[in-house]
């Protein structure tokens, strides 16, 4: 935490006015310098949060700012494979892959309840977005699959993964083909909400000359000892406060709270932090969740709970009953609250409203929105694909090389077989010669010439390939087609029969033609070799979405405020003093 003191000072006013961006201690970034992001090695991190190069382990995504719950304490990883390492798939490498062909499961178990929101997993090459099953078993110990499952393509070979789950969660385990390919998994355990946010408090201390405001229980710095002047703490002076003896937390925008987490101050006195009563309240102050603390203080709360509602304001109050000073106090040296923007809107300040096309509800990291996998109906995910469609918003068709052009909603894999390839459920290999139909089964009708037949409908393949290919194929004359019915006793029928006979036939000479124009796709990868639906759906996943840089997504206008804020801040020979001065623009009272 040393390092946050540690400070990039601008030297002069010109310097600071004519650069676009804040120049922001280390550590930290934003116009305003409000968000803390996690580099590795404590690396000074970009004005968009980016680091030079990974994030300090546990944490993830743009900015470094969502709590990874694969790494958090207490959480333990255990894979199928023969090894029992798990390092390739939590050290945010994606060059380490798992190299067991044989891994069949991956299973995240946690010494406590977490909520889960979401996941992320990142593949070697592209991700087969759906291959992958999640089983969840809740506190409650239910089990569930990913309830109303959404995915959100983060780039190429990063995938996101949003389950419905109503109860905090003690183990995942992931299954599915896709997952030899896996390189690394984040679970989402939010991000840090609190940090900068508008505390107030019912009456603050000061000691010689040091106030101990609200806003140091949202500085970023658990530090918990109270004299390092890193805790907020209520007034001991009677007069001046109106009972409860409160602190409160009102956030920017409202934002989904699942965890929260309070650091007492350890130096003396944490007694004081037990009894106290918690309280989320939404926009209009009706309560979302209450909590009281235990008899006895603890020195570290952390209370983790499955909300759907979006939370304005907290309040701590404290009841602990004292003595001598008479008055109850609430002492924080931190408070986080982890969570995400309230649906419709993205952004690290969640300012963001998301795209028309999903304006409800999109991935709040980075705007994209949700998609599913096997439904129609995004992002609801209720009306399954209608029959021969597949994937992300049931947007492929399912290929013609399967029986009935029927395949897996959620795979795109033939699901009854093949129809004139030999190789379910891939159905990349054309029947042998003399076969055809379903799985390649029947034998072509001994009277056709040479006893072949076209591999999709059985008829009798052309002798004459040459005149099928010229341009005149309504006249060609048309081969016997073996397999037609015998004439029958009206004529007007047989030419009726007959008719559409030659009709077929031209169709089958035309689909040869195609055939022989276009051979079949091959991968050039040996690996998609053997996997023809996972290239498929590569194909599909590329065609859906367009890809853009990852760290697009900061908001533009809060870049174009920093200029604002910057040139106007006058500059601070304190490094201290430098660090607060954006905090303080920032809030209400320094607006006006
Ligand atoms: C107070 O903060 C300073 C600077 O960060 C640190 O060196 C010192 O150890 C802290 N004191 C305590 C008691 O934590
Ligand atoms: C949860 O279920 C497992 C097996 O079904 C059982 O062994 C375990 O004791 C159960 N735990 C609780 C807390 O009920
Ligand atoms: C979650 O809660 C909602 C509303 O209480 C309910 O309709 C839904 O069935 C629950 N889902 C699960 C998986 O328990
Ligand atoms: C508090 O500040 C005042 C004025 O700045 C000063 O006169 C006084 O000595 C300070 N007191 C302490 C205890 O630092
Ligand atoms: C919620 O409570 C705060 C203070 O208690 C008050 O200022 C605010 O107007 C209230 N909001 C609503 C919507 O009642
Ligand atoms: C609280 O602490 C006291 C003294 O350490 C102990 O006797 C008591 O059992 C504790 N109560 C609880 C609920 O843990
Ligand atoms: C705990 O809090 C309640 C009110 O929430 C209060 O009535 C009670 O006296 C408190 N107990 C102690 C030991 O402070
Ligand atoms: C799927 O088939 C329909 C008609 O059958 C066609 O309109 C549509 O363009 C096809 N979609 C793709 C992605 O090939
Ligand atoms: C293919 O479709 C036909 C007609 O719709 C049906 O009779 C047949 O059972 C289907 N085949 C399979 C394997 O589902
Ligand atoms: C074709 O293959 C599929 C998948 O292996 C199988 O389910 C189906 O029964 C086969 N059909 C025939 C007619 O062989
Ligand atoms: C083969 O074709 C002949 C003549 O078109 C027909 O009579 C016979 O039933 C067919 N055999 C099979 C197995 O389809």
């Amino acid at each position: 935490m040393g390092l946050l003191f540690k400070l990039i000072l601008c030297f002069t006013v010109l310097t600071c006015a004519s650069s676009v961006l804040a120049q922001c201690p280390v550590g930290w970034f934003g116009s305003k310098c409000q968000y803390m992001c996690h580099c590795e090695s404590d690396a000074h991190c970009d004005s968009y949060g980016q680091c030079p190069t990974k994030c300090i382990a546990g944490w993830f995504g743009q900015g470094c700012q969502y709590e990874d719950l694969t790494t958090i304490d207490g959480a333990l990883i255990s894979t199928s494979a023969v090894s029992s390492s798990t390092s390739w798939l939590t050290d945010q490498d994606v060059t380490t892959c798992n190299e067991d062909p044989s891994l069949n499961s991956i299973t995240v178990q946690w010494d406590r309840p977490y909520p889960f929101t979401w996941l992320r997993l990142q593949a070697k090459t592209s991700t087969a977005i759906g291959q992958f099953e999640f089983l969840f078993t809740t506190n409650g110990n239910k089990s569930y699959n990913c309830i109303n499952q959404l995915l959100a393509i983060v780039d190429t070979t990063t995938v996101d993964y949003r389950c419905d789950i109503n109860d905090t969660v003690t183990r995942l385990i992931i299954t599915g083909s896709s997952l030899y390919s896996v390189c690394s998994l984040y679970i989402s355990g939010g991000r840090n909400v609190a940090l900068k946010q508008t505390a107030q408090q019912s009456g603050t201390y000061v000691f010689a000359n040091i106030s101990y405001s609200a806003s140091l229980a949202v500085d970023g710095d658990a530090n918990p000892y109270f004299h390092n002047n890193t805790c907020s703490h209520t007034t001991d002076i009677l007069q001046e406060s109106v009972p409860p003896v409160s602190w409160t937390l009102t956030l920017d925008t409202p934002r989904v709270i699942n965890r929260i987490k309070i650091y007492n101050r350890a130096d003396c006195c944490s007694y004081r932090l037990s009894n106290f009563s918690l309280e989320t309240m939404d926009i209009n102050n009706h309560t979302v969740w209450s909590y009281v603390g235990p008899v006895n203080a603890s020195l570290v709360y952390e209370l983790n709970t499955m909300q759907q509602e979006p939370v304005k304001t907290i309040r701590i109050i404290a009841t602990k009953i004292e003595v001598n000073p008479i008055l109850p106090m609430v002492t924080l040296c931190e408070v986080f609250l982890f969570g995400d923007c309230e649906p419709g809107t993205w952004g690290l300040g969640c300012t963001s409203p998301c795209p028309t096309e999903c304006r409800d509800f999109c991935q709040q990291e980075s705007g994209k929105c949700f998609k599913c996998l096997g439904y129609v109906d995004p992002p609801r995910c209720t009306t399954a694909c209608l029959p021969n469609t597949w994937g992300i918003n049931c947007q492929s068709n399912c290929s013609s090389s399967c029986q009935n052009t029927s395949c897996d909603k959620l795979t795109g894999v033939c699901d009854k077989g093949c129809n004139g390839y030999s190789n379910p459920p891939a159905c990349t290999v054309e029947c042998a010669s003399g076969k055809w139909g379903h799985n390649c089964s029947y034998e072509c009708n001994s009277s056709c010439i040479r006893q072949t037949c076209e591999r999709v409908t059985g008829l009798c393949q052309s002798t004459s390939e040459n005149t099928a290919t010229t341009a005149s194929l309504a006249t060609t004359v048309v081969p016997d087609p073996c397999n037609c019915p015998s004439l029958g006793p009206g004529i007007g029928i047989g030419i009726a029969i007959g008719v559409v006979s030659i009709v077929l036939v031209d169709v089958a000479i035309y689909f040869i033609f195609i055939k022989r124009r276009q051979p079949p796709a091959t991968a050039n990868d040996p690996v998609d070799k053997t996997q023809g639906t996972q290239l498929q759906q590569y194909d599909s996943l590329k065609e859906n979405t367009q890809y853009k840089p990852h760290y697009e997504t900061v908001d533009p206008i809060d870049i174009d405020k920093t200029s604002v804020t910057q040139g106007s801040t006058s500059m601070n020979s304190s490094p201290y003093e430098n660090e607060i001065a954006p905090y303080e623009s920032y809030s209400p009272k320094h607006k006006k």
